[in-house]
C-alpha cells in the first residue's frame, strides 16, 4: 500500500514537472556587456530577455534557458567563450554580437553546425562567413544607401563624409558614396575616425574647415552622445552644419540627453522608440516600465533574434540540428516593434523597413520622428555582389 502510494507519487511529480524534467534547450549570448561596447550588449541581453518573459520560457515542450556571457568587447575572448559554450556548455544556438566578434566566432559555429542569430553586427559580410549564421540586426549598407537616395530626391548638397575605421563604417561610407554619386549632392572631404575612444575634435574641425552643408556621420551606439556635445561644442550647428546618416547617432537611448540643438536632424534607420505601431507602442511600454530608459535600435535586435529562434523551434518540434533550424529560419516573416521583416532565404540576411527621422519635441521630450519610409530594404552591399 505504502509503496504504491509513493509510486503514484513520484509519478505525479514526474508528470508536474514536464519540460523542465528534460535538459534545458541552451541558448548563448555572446554579448559586449564591459568595454566600449558595454551599453550594446546590454541592450541585446535586455531585448531577449524581454521576449522570453512575455511569451515563457517553454517552446516546443524544450525549457529556454539563456547562458549570458561577456566578452568585454575584445574578439579573442568571444572565441574563447563560443568554445566554452559549445564544447563544455553544449549551447543549441547561439545569438552573437558586436562584428569584431561575430566574424570570430564564425568558423566555430560553422564546424560545430550551430545556428547563430546574429543580434548585432551591421556588417555586410558577417552572414556570408558562415553557413550557420542568419541576422536580426541590421546592415550599415540599409540606412546608408537610404539616407543617400532620400537626398538625392531632396536637393544636392555639400557632404563632409565622416565615419569610424572599421567595417561597419567602411561599408557606410561606401554604399553612401555609391549611391549619391549619380545625384547632385557632392562630397567634399572623406574622414576615418579610430573606432576605439575617439577624439572628434580634430575630425570635427576638418569637416567644419570644408564648409559642407552636412556630414554623414556613422557612430556607434553609444557614441552619439559625446559626438552630438562636441559637434555643438566646436559651433558646426551654428555654422549651419546639419548632421545626416544612420540613426545611430541619435540613439534613443541618448538622444533625451543631447539637447534641443539636435531638433530637425534627418537620419535613417531600422528602428526608432516613436515607431506608431501598436505592437511597438506596447513593447516600449513594456521595456519601460521595468527599466528607465528607451528601447533602442539594439535591443529590438535581441528581441526578434529570440522570435526567430522560438518560431524555428516550434518548427522544428524542438530539433536544435543546425541544418534543420537554419531552413527553417531562411524566409521567416513576421511583425517586430520596428514594422514588417523577414529573412531573406537566399542570403540569411535580414529585410526590413528603412525610415527617414526627424528629431521633433513630443511631451517634453526628443524623438526620432518617422516620416517616410522605404519598404522591405535588403543589404545593398549583397545585392551589388550578385
Ligand atoms: C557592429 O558591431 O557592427 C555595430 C555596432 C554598433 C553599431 C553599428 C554596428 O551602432
Amino acid at each position: 500500500m505504502l509503496r504504491s502510494l509513493i509510486g503514484a507519487l513520484a509519478l505525479a511529480m514526474a508528470l508536474a514537472d514536464g519540460a523542465s524534467a528534460q535538459e534545458p534547450l541552451k541558448i548563448g549570448l555572446i554579448q559586449s556587456l564591459t568595454g566600449p561596447f558595454n551599453t550594446v550588449g546590454k541592450a541585446v541581453v535586455d531585448g531577449a530577455q524581454l521576449y522570453v518573459k512575455q511569451h515563457g520560457d517553454v517552446v516546443a515542450g524544450r525549457r529556454i534557458e539563456l547562458v549570458v556571457r561577456d566578452d568585454a568587447t575584445a574578439p579573442d575572448r568571444a572565441k574563447r567563450i563560443a568554445q566554452e559554450l559549445i564544447v563544455n556548455d553544449k549551447v543549441a544556438i547561439i545569438g552573437a554580437g558586436i562584428t569584431p566578434s561575430a566574424l570570430t566566432i564564425a568558423p566555430l559555429v560553422t564546424e560545430a553546425k550551430i545556428a547563430t542569430v546574429v543580434m548585432v553586427s551591421g556588417a555586410s559580410i558577417t552572414v556570408d562567413r558562415s553557413p550557420y549564421m542568419v541576422r536580426t540586426s541590421f546592415t550599415l549598407g540599409q540606412s546608408s544607401a537610404v539616407m543617400a537616395d532620400w537626398l538625392a530626391r531632396n536637393g544636392g548638397r555639400k557632404i563632409v563624409t565622416l565615419v569610424n575605421d572599421w567595417a561597419p563604417g567602411i561599408e557606410s561610407e561606401t554604399v553612401f558614396k555609391d549611391r549619391i554619386a549619380t545625384s547632385d549632392a557632392k562630397i567634399v572631404d572623406s574622414l576615418r575616425m579610430p573606432l576605439a575612444n575617439p577624439d572628434f575634435a580634430p575630425f570635427l574641425q576638418r569637416a567644419r574647415d570644408a564648409k559642407p552643408d552636412a556630414v554623414f556621420i556613422f557612430v556607434p551606439s553609444g557614441q552619439g552622445g559625446t559626438f552630438v556635445k562636441q559637434f555643438i561644442e566646436r559651433g558646426l550647428d551654428k555654422a549651419g552644419i546639419k548632421i545626416i546618416g544612420p540613426g545611430d547617432v541619435t540613439d534613443d537611448d541618448l538622444l533625451n540627453g543631447m539637447g534641443d540643438q539636435v531638433i530637425g536632424t534627418v537620419t535613417a534607420h531600422m528602428y526608432s522608440a516613436a515607431h506608431p505601431s501598436k505592437m511597438n507602442k506596447d513593447y516600449v511600454a513594456a521595456f519601460m516600465k521595468a527599466n528607465n530608459f528607451r528601447p533602442n535600435f539594439m535591443l529590438v535586435g535581441g528581441y526578434d533574434g529570440m522570435h526567430l529562434i522560438y518560431e524555428a523551434l516550434k518548427k522544428t518540434n524542438g530539433d536544435t540540428d543546425g541544418d534543420k533550424l537554419m531552413a527553417a529560419m531562411k524566409g521567416m516573416k513576421w511583425e517586430s516593434p520596428r514594422g514588417p521583416i523577414s529573412i531573406d532565404a537566399d542570403t540569411r540576411d535580414i529585410v526590413q523597413n528603412i525610415y527617414i527621422r526627424k528629431v521633433e519635441k513630443v511631451d517634453g521630450k526628443l524623438y526620432n520622428q518617422e516620416f517616410a519610409t522605404f519598404e522591405a530594404v535588403k543589404d545593398p552591399v549583397k545585392a551589388a555582389k550578385k
